[in-house]
């Protein structure tokens, strides 16, 4: 079966006042369909900038530069402004982290998201939408939808706005799903419902999801896959017991380093590594991780290393898992049992 989604060597930049921003270096990466990935990477990594290159959301600064971007087999990178508009929201739809910026809060709830399947449906009556809408904000069990639809933005608490968002983004059955740290500004409580509710829609619609998130317990829960990004880069790629079971970069094992048990906290935010993330203006020669990796060699501040197979259906991006890499103080060769 065809991934919904092949992203393929994308690069995007921004041009700054300071020079261009190279956001994203060259990622590869699917979306099978029915399942979730999951994008994580610390603050800055170009996690929001690839999402941005599928939606063409990069505003009057930021540019694909370089690379392919696939909707089913379909080229999305030539596309006009008016062909994206017709696939967001019809065929991909998002959620972001804050609710209110995508609301209008002048209008009572379940008119704006009336609106929205206007825009997508012009042939549906007012009725039939008032009762789509109905049926949608009882699809994302909001309390007393009848009584709700009338209700501002701003009468409606953090998780139940982000399940207006939900709907609305469901609304029109998207083939793929983003979801940029949907659930970050919610309570855990809510946040466990919110994930629930998602995953439930999921496997009724059978709708395919990219979820950005700092959370690695959301990716434990919701993701079959996990891409970690870094300096514009996709360091490893695996299915989610794999990755968890046995990472294969250093940077992962670093973001997992202090993740005491995933069955007791559910909850834990990837660990800050010590040092700084990489000028993106000025983009490292060699592997942007390679400043504050404790394994560097000479190479890796030299070149950029290639991909290499870590076993079934994944890759990592390290100098490490080459060959000829030294097997001494290797925490993928000698000792790895210790450094896992
Ligand atoms: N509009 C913009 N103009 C210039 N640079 C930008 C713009 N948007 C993002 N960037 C830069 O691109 C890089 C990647 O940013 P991105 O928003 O994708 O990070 P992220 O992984 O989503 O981080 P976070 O976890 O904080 O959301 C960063 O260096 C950021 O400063
Ligand atoms: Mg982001």
């Amino acid at each position: 079966m065809e991934p919904i989604l092949q992203v393929r060597d994308l690069h995007t930049s921004f041009m700054t006042s300071n020079g261009e921003v190279h956001a994203v270096r060259g990622v590869s990466f699917n979306v099978e369909k029915g399942k979730t990935l999951g994008i994580v990477g610390e603050s800055g990594s170009g996690k929001s900038v690839t999402s941005l290159s599928i939606l063409k959301l990069l505003g009057t600064t930021g540019r694909v530069t370089a690379g392919s971007i696939k909707l089913d087999g379909e080229e999305l990178t030539g596309k006009s402004r008016k062909e994206m508009r017709a696939i967001r929201g019809a065929r991909i739809a998002m959620i972001f982290q804050d609710p209110m910026t995508s609301l209008n809060p002048l209008i009572p709830m379940g008119e704006q998201v009336g609106e929205m399947l206007w825009e997508h449906n012009r042939s549906m009556s007012k009725a039939e939408r008032q009762q789509k809408v109905l049926e949608l904000f009882r699809m994302v069990r909001i309390p007393e939808p009848e009584k709700r639809l009338k209700s501002y933005p701003h009468e409606f608490s953090g998780g139940m706005r982000q399940r207006v968002m939900i709907a609305m983004a469901l609304a029109c059955k998207p083939e793929l799903l983003i979801a940029d740290e949907p659930t970050t500004a919610l309570d855990v409580s809510i946040q466990d419902q919110i994930l629930k509710l998602m995953r439930a829609l999921q496997r009724e619609m059978g709708m395919s999801i990219m979820f950005i998130t700092h959370d690695l317990g959301v990716v434990a829960e919701l993701c079959d896959r996990v891409a970690v990004m870094y300096g514009g880069l996709l360091m490893e790629e695996a299915d989610i017991v794999d990755i968890f079971k046995r990472p294969m970069h250093p940077y992962t094992l670093g973001l997992m380093a202090s993740i005491p048990d995933m069955n007791q906290d559910k909850h834990v935010k990837l660990q800050p590594i010590p040092g700084s993330p990489p000028d993106m203006i000025h983009p490292p020669k060699g592997c942007p991780f390679a400043p504050r990796c404790p394994y560097a060699m000479r190479v890796c501040m030299e070149e950029i290393p290639p991909y290499a197979v870590t076993g079934e259906n994944r890759r990592s991006m390290c100098w490490l898992l080459d060959p000829e890499a030294p097997a001494a103080g290797n925490p993928f060769r000698q000792g790895r049992e210790a450094a896992v």
